[in-house]
């Protein structure tokens, strides 16, 4: 199967996963990326279900919107239901990385609310040690050099994503030759920089459930 067959696999996947919970006050949190996109194309199809969504970026916000489906504000729903999203890695213990579309500071705060985090993900995502996926860090504009000093210390590469501005109006630095043994630790540590708005590494708060599209199925991964 090719990679996007796979994304289309585990795209169905998570459908049939939350289908049979939907509830009239279901809130369906939705990332970003080409496989969340394959996951609200896959929605639009049973859209009279589906009464309200919250988006992690505005290009989602907008695909859903293209299929008729109720998009609200994070701050005008009670809670998240589910929170469906790719990764560009993820670890055993299902902790992430995630930010290659730029969308990762929303994508942690819908996370954050999210009562089950569905991640999303073709096979060649799951990975023994994270960071060959190189680190993307969501940093205020003025802070770029400071917090670009801060991670050559603990030992990183980072990069400017050269023509990237966030949904937020912020920059990307992309923390290359880093491989993370311990997600919780660096996490914390590079949240802990000022400047920094947030890093895409989710191990404080992991996937609840991996979806992984494999040769062999998709394989449920908790
Ligand atoms: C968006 O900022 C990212 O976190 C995506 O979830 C991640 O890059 C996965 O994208 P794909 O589904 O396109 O691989």
């Amino acid at each position: 199967m090719t990679q996007d067959e796979l994304k289309q696999a585990v795209a169905a996947a998570a459908l049939a996963y939350i289908q049979p919970k939907l509830e009239d006050d279901t809130v369906i949190g939705i990332g970003t990326g080409s496989t969340a996109n394959m996951f609200i194309d896959a929605l639009a199809g049973i859209k009279g279900l589906v009464n309200a969504t919250v988006a992690s970026s505005e290009a989602s916000a907008d695909r859903l919107k293209s299929h008729g489906i109720p998009v609200y504000d994070l701050n005008a729903v009670d809670q998240v239901d589910f929170y469906i999203d790719g990764a560009d890695e993820s670890n055993a213990a299902l902790q992430l990385i995630k930010g290659g579309g730029a969308a990762l500071t929303r994508e942690k705060i819908v996370t954050a609310v999210a009562r089950e985090f569905i991640c999303i993900a073709d096979q060649s995502k799951l990975v023994h040690t994270l960071g060959d996926f190189p680190l993307p860090v969501e940093v205020i504009p003025m802070a770029r050099s400071h917090v670009a000093r801060e991670l050559v210390k603990l030992g990183g590469d980072p990069v400017y994503r050269e023509g990237v501005v966030t949904d937020n109006g912020n920059i990307i630095l992309d923390v290359y030759n880093f491989p993370i043994p311990q997600p919780l630790t660096i996490e914390e540590k590079i949240n802990g920089i000022t400047g920094v708005v947030t890093n895409g590494l989710f191990a404080l708060k992991p996937a609840d459930v991996l979806l992984l599209g494999t040769s062999e199925g998709v394989k449920t991964l908790r």
